[in-house]
């Protein structure tokens, strides 16, 4: 053997031993202590897909917030989202189990099992493989507090998203749309909230919130869920609730 091949397979030998170890740094499921941490309102900024159908998914989505809380199971976490989907707000809930650093969500028929990962500060980073119909792909979905992203951390998201061997065509948020109102926003501005990414008009406040009345809120949920109601850009349910 020729010691110009025996350095060439060694150098192949390094790199490919190389590429291993920083994916691993980089790509670490979250290890949640307790669930403080990915608690509250998350606004997205960054997705990837690696079906067709979830590309185009992603493509319709303008803008969107997801907000994670705590149930009265250490295991369980109800996750909200408004989603603004072409012009149009499609507001929801359903709960998560969360099961060691794997966490499983259902949304209509659709399954997504997956990950939180280690990410930048203030950011909360999804990747699952996600089931609906006979479609199976998966999802990298970043979000931040403010919706803003660090675009020192642009670089990072996209070394993660090779890791996870996903397509190199990403979707972001345009950091403009406006967010889909969110109706329990009233309710938490009661209590010390510093930072709105939404301005939602505070009609009437319900005294009733998650905790005190779980039985309603469950039911307004739950149509939201079953009929994706669509919303109009001004929360003015609240409103005709009253003159009826
Ligand atoms: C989530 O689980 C909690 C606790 O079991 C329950 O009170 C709540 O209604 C559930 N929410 C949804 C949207 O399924």
């Amino acid at each position: 053997m020729s010691v110009q091949l025996v350095v060439a397979l060694l150098a192949l030998g390094f790199l490919s031993a190389a590429s291993a170890p920083v994916c691993k740094e980089l790509v670490k499921p979250l290890v949640l202590e307790d669930h403080t941490e990915i608690y509250g309102k998350w606004v997205y900024v960054m997705g990837s897909a690696d079906h067709s159908v979830f590309q185009n998914a992603l493509g319709t989505l303008k803008s969107s917030w997801i907000d994670l809380s705590a149930t009265s199971d250490h295991q369980v976490v109800t996750l909200r989202w408004g989603d603004r989907i072409d012009g149009k707000c499609v507001v929801g809930a359903t709960n998560a189990t969360i099961s060691g650093t794997t966490s499983t969500v259902h949304i209509h028929s659709s399954e997504h099992k997956g990950q939180y990962l280690e990410t930048c500060p203030d950011c909360l980073q999804w990747s699952d493989t996600s089931r609906s119909g006979d479609i199976t792909g998966r999802y990298l979905l970043l979000f931040t507090r403010s919706g803003k992203m660090d675009l020192t951390y642009l670089d990072t998201y996209k070394k993660q998203a090779e890791c996870l061997n996903f397509p190199e065509t990403h979707h972001t948020y345009d950091g403009e749309t406006e967010l889909c109102p969110d109706d329990k926003e009233k309710v938490v501005e009661k209590d010390t909230m510093e930072e709105k990414p939404t301005t939602v008009e505070k009609t009437t406040v319900e005294e009733a919130t998650m905790e005190e009345n779980p039985t309603t809120e469950k039911t307004t949920e739950e149509e939201k869920t079953m009929v994706e109601e669509t919303m109009e850009e001004n929360p003015t349910t609240e409103k005709e609730k009253i003159t009826d």
